[in-house]
C-alpha cells in the first residue's frame, strides 16, 4: 500500500490528534504516504481531500478537537455517499481509510471495506460505548473535565448546603456518569442502563441528611435527562435548595490528558501497521492493557454493558 487517508467522523474527542499524527507518521516512516479526508464523510464524498506531511501534524498532540474536522454525514449511509467516496479514493490514490471515530463511523467504514477500500477504525469518542474495547480516546478527558467542573459546583452546592442535580454527556451510555460520580463521591448516579426510582434517591438524600451530610450531589447521564425538573421535584419534597447543571460540550474539549494522548498514539500506529500488512476491515482496540484488533463485523455485534460492579460500589459509598 502507498497511500492511505485518514479521516475524523462523528463527535470529536480529546486525543482524536494525537492519533491522526501517529498515522501520518507511522504512514510516511514506513514510505507511505498520506492524504487527510476533511470533516468525515462528507469530504470523502466531496472531494475535500489535502495532503499531509511529517510537518502538518506539528503541533497538534496536545490540543483538543481534530484538525481534519469532522461531520456526521447523512449522505453516507446511503449507497450513492458511498459509491462517491469510492470514486474520491480511486480519483485520489488512497489505497486504505483510517477512520477515527465511533461505532457509527465505523458502519461507515464497513461500508468502505465492503465496496473494496480497505479501512481500519481507531476508537474515538468521549462515550467509551465500543463494545470491542475497554477504552476510548477521548474518555479520559471527558471524565477528568465533568469531575473538575462537578468539583466546582460541590463548592458552591457546601457553601450553600444545596443539592446539585447535574447531567453529563451520555445519549446512550451510562460509563462517563458512573465513573464521574464516583469521583465526586455523588449521593446518587443515574444512567439510561439502570432504572431508577426518584422517590428512593429523595429517601436517600433524607436519610444521609439526618446523619450529617449537609450538601449532596446527584449525576445524571444525558440519556436519562430531565435534571431541571428532577431539581424541582428534589427541592419540593426536601425543602432542599436544589439547582441543575448541564454541563454539556465543554467536556468534549480540552487538552487531552498523558492516557488519551499515549493510548491514541498507540492505536494510531497500530492501525496503519494493520493497513501496511495489507489487514483491511479491521478495528483497533485496548484489551486488558493490550492493544489488539478485530474484524469490524465481529465488533460492531459485540454488546457492552454498564459496569455493574462499580455502580453497587458507588452506592454503597455514597451513604
Ligand atoms: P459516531 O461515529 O461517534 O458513533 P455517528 O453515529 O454520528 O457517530 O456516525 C458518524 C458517521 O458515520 C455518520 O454521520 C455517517 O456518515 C457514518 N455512519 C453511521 N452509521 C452508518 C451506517 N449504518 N452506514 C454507513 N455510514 C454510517
Ligand atoms: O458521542 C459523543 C457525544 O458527546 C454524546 O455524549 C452526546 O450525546 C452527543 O455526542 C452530542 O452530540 P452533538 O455534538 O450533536 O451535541
Amino acid at each position: 500500500m502507498k497511500t492511505i487517508g485518514v479521516l475524523t467522523s462523528g463527535g470529536d474527542a480529546p486525543g482524536m490528534n494525537a492519533a491522526v499524527r501517529a498515522v501520518v507518521r507511522t504512514a510516511i516512516a514506513n514510505g507511505m504516504t498520506v492524504k487527510g479526508i476533511m470533516r468525515g464523510y462528507n469530504g470523502l464524498i466531496d472531494g475535500d481531500i489535502v495532503d499531509l506531511t511529517a510537518r502538518s501534524v506539528s503541533d497538534t498532540i496536545n490540543r483538543g478537537g481534530t484538525m481534519l474536522y469532522t461531520a456526521r454525514s447523512p449522505r453516507f449511509k446511503e449507497e450513492e455517499g458511498i459509491m462517491e467516496g469510492v470514486e474520491a479514493c480511486k480519483r485520489e490514490g488512497i489505497e486504505g481509510v483510517v477512520v477515527i471515530g465511533g461505532d457509527g463511523s465505523f458502519r461507515g467504514a464497513r461500508d468502505l471495506s465492503l465496496h473494496g477500500i480497505p479501512c481500519v477504525g481507531v476508537p474515538g469518542t468521549i462515550d467509551n460505548d465500543i463494545a470491542c474495547t475497554d477504552y476510548t480516546i477521548g474518555f479520559d478527558t471527558a471524565m477528568n473535565t465533568a469531575m473538575d467542573m462537578v468539583d466546582k459546583i460541590r463548592d458552591t452546592a457546601q457553601s450553600h448546603d444545596r443539592c446539585s442535580v447535574v447531567e453529563v454527556m451520555g445519549r446512550h451510555a451510562g460509563h462517563l456518569a458512573l465513573q464521574c460520580g464516583i469521583a465526586v463521591g455523588a449521593t446518587a448516579i443515574l444512567v439510561p442502563e439502570v432504572e431508577f426510582s426518584l422517590d428512593e434517591i429523595i429517601e436517600k438524600i433524607r436519610i444521609t441528611q439526618k446523619t450529617g451530610k449537609q450538601h449532596f450531589i446527584i449525576v445524571v447521564a444525558e440519556g436519562v435527562g430531565g435534571v431541571e425538573e428532577m431539581a424541582k421535584l428534589i427541592e419540593g419534597a426536601t425543602g432542599i435548595e436544589t439547582r441543575a447543571t448541564t454541563l454539556g460540550h465543554v467536556q468534549r474539549g480540552g487538552n487531552p490528558t498523558v492516557r488519551d494522548r499515549v493510548r491514541a498514539t498507540q492505536l494510531g500506529y497500530a492501525a496503519v501497521k494493520l493497513l501496511q500488512n495489507g489487514k483491511g476491515n479491521r478495528v483497533v482496540a485496548i484489551k486488558n492493557n493490550t492493544v489488539v484488533d478485530y474484524d469490524i463485523y465481529e465488533a460492531l455485534n459485540m454488546e457492552k454493558s454498564l459496569d455493574m460492579s462499580m455502580y453497587e460500589i458507588a452506592n454503597v459509598t455514597s451513604i
